[in-house]
């Protein structure tokens, strides 16, 4: 309801804001600028002034304490001038006040409104004729209902087989939580269906009309599967062939299971707004600085730039990779490098940009906040200025004690329910976590605890506040 009264008043409102803001600033001009009270202006004693007053005024300056036939002048003036003032502040604090109003009113508007280009339109393509790659065993989840709201409709995909189905409940809980568009959820598994069904039909119903999701069996090109399973771990590289599974779609986020995302989507989905006409997807680096470069020590095969990209969080454009033919040279360059390479897919991207450089996109190290970035001292400085914004725990980061702050945010939204208070539940026992972790001074990332709920501090309070809201 909150929603659909703000879509229909949003230009309204965005409307009256810039006529509050324009008519402050107007008023304000219009004030003659030495008039212009310094600050704020409390009742101004007369006292001081008198003597500067009688100069002012052209009256020979006498002892102030004795009164003469000039003082009931002097007297008046001053208080004339005192009301002045008077008025002058009442006038500022009215301009003060508008501009609040103002500023608020923009504010809302641009959290609250769509994320840039609500009039993208999305493309269904070659989705004809039978295919290799049809979406077998399908399942599509039940109507729950509308969400009325003119944001853009998040795709987001997992893969999650063996032992992934946790990680994969914990991450999407977190952006289930935080993202104000609809998601639509494409879920890659063979063993965790039934699991996935009950857990989403666990959720209350105004949890389950924020997204629609679709499930989907592990399938691969042209019966090679036992060659591609075997490439990483479990089905990991199934992602490598999702632009040829999911053929109505044009983009696409793809996370792995072992992330837990602070914040809406929404702001990660804007960097599609800003892909060139050559970019097929947007990645991070797989490191920020040289020095402690895993790939520039170890690997065999070449990669992306001097630093390599990490595959995490991977916006893709799935017309364009089907355009360009994207499987197609999957296929090859693991024909032609699988003898070398070490961690399965990752490396067969990081090949594949390595010769096309120009097709993807480089987004900020929050959106794939890893232990790297703060494990030899932090390097990331987006989350150092804004908080990590994902959290990527690789390397098992969500399950041992290597650095316990990524263990302690997974632990807690593993552990949280849809419905207990956000600040009670979420931030509090991080928080507490945190600082347990930062004054027994466990390990390096415990060292800078606001990397990891600075923005989730921020994040939570808007739940709460769009709550309070509703109610
Ligand atoms: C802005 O949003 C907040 C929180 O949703 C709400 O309390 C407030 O009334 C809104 N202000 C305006 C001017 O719309
Ligand atoms: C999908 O996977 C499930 C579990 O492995 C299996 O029972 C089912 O037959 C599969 N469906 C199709 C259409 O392959
Ligand atoms: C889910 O699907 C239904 C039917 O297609 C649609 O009306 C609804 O808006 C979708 N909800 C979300 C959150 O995308
Ligand atoms: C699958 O097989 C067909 C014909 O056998 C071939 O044309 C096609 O390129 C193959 N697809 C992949 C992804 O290897
Ligand atoms: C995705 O690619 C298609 C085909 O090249 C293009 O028309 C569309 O604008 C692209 N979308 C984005 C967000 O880059
Ligand atoms: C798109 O951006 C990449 C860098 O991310 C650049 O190499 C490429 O030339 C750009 N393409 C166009 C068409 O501008």
């Amino acid at each position: 309801m909150f929603q659909e009264i703000m879509r229909r008043s949003t230009y309204k409102q965005l409307f009256i804001g810039v006529v509050f803001v324009g008519a402050a600033v107007l008023i304000y001009s219009m004030v003659p600028s030495n008039s212009k009270p310094k600050g704020r202006i409390s009742k101004v004693k007369i006292e001081p002034y008198v003597s500067e007053t009688r100069k002012q005024l052209g009256i020979p300056t006498n002892n102030n304490l004795v009164k003469d036939e000039h003082t009931e002048t002097v007297e008046k003036t001053l208080k004339a001038m005192q009301d002045k003032l008077a008025k002058l502040q009442g006038l500022q604090n009215k301009i003060d006040d508008n501009i609040a109003a103002g500023k608020q009113i923009i504010n809302n508007i641009t959290r609250d409104v769509a994320p840039a280009g609500a009039d993208h339109k999305t493309k269904a393509v070659g989705a004809t004729g039978p295919s290799d790659l049809a979406n077998v065993g399908k399942i599509v989840s039940p109507r729950v209902g509308v969400l009325k709201n003119n944001f853009e409709r998040i795709e987001l995909a997992v893969v999650a087989c063996g032992p992934r189905f946790e990680q994969a409940s914990v991450m999407l809980k977190s952006n289930v939580l935080f993202t104000q568009s609809p998601l639509n959820i494409h879920i890659f598994t063979d063993e965790h269906r039934d699991a996935f069904i009950s857990m989403f039909s666990s959720w209350p119903r105004n949890i389950q009309q924020k997204f629609n999701y679709t499930i989907y069996n592990i399938t691969f090109p042209n019966g090679t599967s036992d060659e591609w399973k075997q490439l990483f771990r479990p089905c990991a590289c199934q992602r490598l062939f999702i632009p040829n599974i999911l053929k109505d779609k044009e983009l696409l986020l793809y996370m792995d299971t072992d992330t837990v995302t602070l914040k809406s989507l929404d702001g990660l989905w804007r960097y599609f707004k800003t892909f060139n006409s050559s970019h097929l997807a947007a990645l991070t680096l797989e490191d920020e600085v040289e020095d402690i470069s895993w790939y520039k020590e170890n690997a065999k095969f070449p990669y992306y730039g001097k630093l390599a990209v990490n595959t995490g969080v991977m916006m893709m454009n799935l017309t364009r990779m089907r355009e360009w033919d994207w499987v197609s040279h999957i296929v090859g360059i693991h024909k032609q490098w699988k003898d070398k390479i070490m961690w399965g897919d990752q490396d067969l991207i990081n090949i594949l940009f390595h010769f096309n450089p120009e097709k993807v996109l480089i987004i900020p190290c929050n959106w794939n906040f890893k232990r790297d970035h703060c494990k030899h001292g932090s390097n990331c400085k987006r989350a150092e200025d804004y908080g990590a914004a994902i959290i990527h725990g690789n390397g098992h980061t969500f399950i041992n004690d290597d650095q316990p702050s990524f263990k302690a945010v997974f632990n807690t939204f593993n552990q949280y329910k849809f419905g207990q208070d956000y600040l009670e539940y979420i931030l509090a026992p991080i928080q507490h976590q945190l600082n347990t972790l930062f004054s027994t001074h466990k390990s390096q990332c415990a060292k800078d605890p606001h990397l990891f709920h600075q923005g989730l501090n921020r994040e939570l309070n808007r739940l709460k506040m769009e709550e309070a809201a509703k109610h």
